[in-house]
């Protein structure tokens, strides 16, 4: 029976929420689990400097000059040789494929910065999602942990948390607002929510 659950999170840029991620492993919020790799889908991801603060093993896989397949089997290589239990898909830009998101059902979550299933889908990441809130004029918005067991935003549910918009807000203040009070928050519950579940079977 596993006593911690081996998390792999996968980033591609800043890594504020696998910053988040680290410091509640470090705290002790997330005992049922335990982070033991960061995958970067390009090398100058910030996020692999902060793995390294941390102490925790960084790799990048670089998308780019690589087809679908070959990322997704050195990605493959990578979680084998890690012996990953979870996925946790931390501002991860790359596009999975269902054949890969197959292998590990009720093993991946993702954070997305709104409301799902509002500002999410195709070309929705980043700033985009709260430009596209904003443009619309919604007074509320938030974070989504979900499930990945269909592409792109498919499964279930785990965490939501509703965050006001406020007169004056650009994209890059509600997306720091986003962050601050939802997504730091949330992403390591689930984390420890799904890594609960897996070790109690
Ligand atoms: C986060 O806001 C995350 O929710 C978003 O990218 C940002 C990454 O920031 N993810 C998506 O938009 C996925 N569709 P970080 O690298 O500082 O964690």
């Amino acid at each position: 029976m596993l006593t911690k659950a081996r998390i792999a999170v996968f980033v591609s840029g800043g890594g504020t929420n696998l910053e988040a991620l680290l410091n509640a492993q470090e705290s002790g919020q997330i005992p049922h689990g335990e982070i033991v790799l960061v995958c970067a889908s390009n090398e100058s991801a910030y996020a692999l400097t902060r793995a390294a603060n941390h102490g925790v093993p960084g790799v990048a896989v670089p998308k780019k000059q690589m087809t679908q397949e070959t990322f997704e089997a050195a990605l493959s290589e990578k979680l084998e040789e890690y012996r990953v239990d979870v996925i946790v898909l931390a501002g991860f830009l790359s596009i999975l494929s269902a054949d890969f998101v197959k292998q590990w059902p009720d093993r991946i979550i993702n954070i997305h910065p709104s409301l799902i299933p509002s500002f999410c889908g195709k070309g929705m990441y980043g700033l985009k999602v709260h430009e596209a809130a904003l443009a619309r004029g919604v007074k509320v918005t938030g974070a989504t942990v979900h499930l990945v067991n269909e592409i792109p935003d498919g499964g279930r549910i785990l965490l939501q948390k509703a965050v006001d918009i406020l007169p004056g807000d650009t994209a890059e203040i509600l997306q720091r607002r986003v962050m601050e009070q939802a997504e730091w928050v949330l992403l390591p519950q689930a984390a420890e929510m799904l890594c609960k579940q897996i070790t109690k079977n």
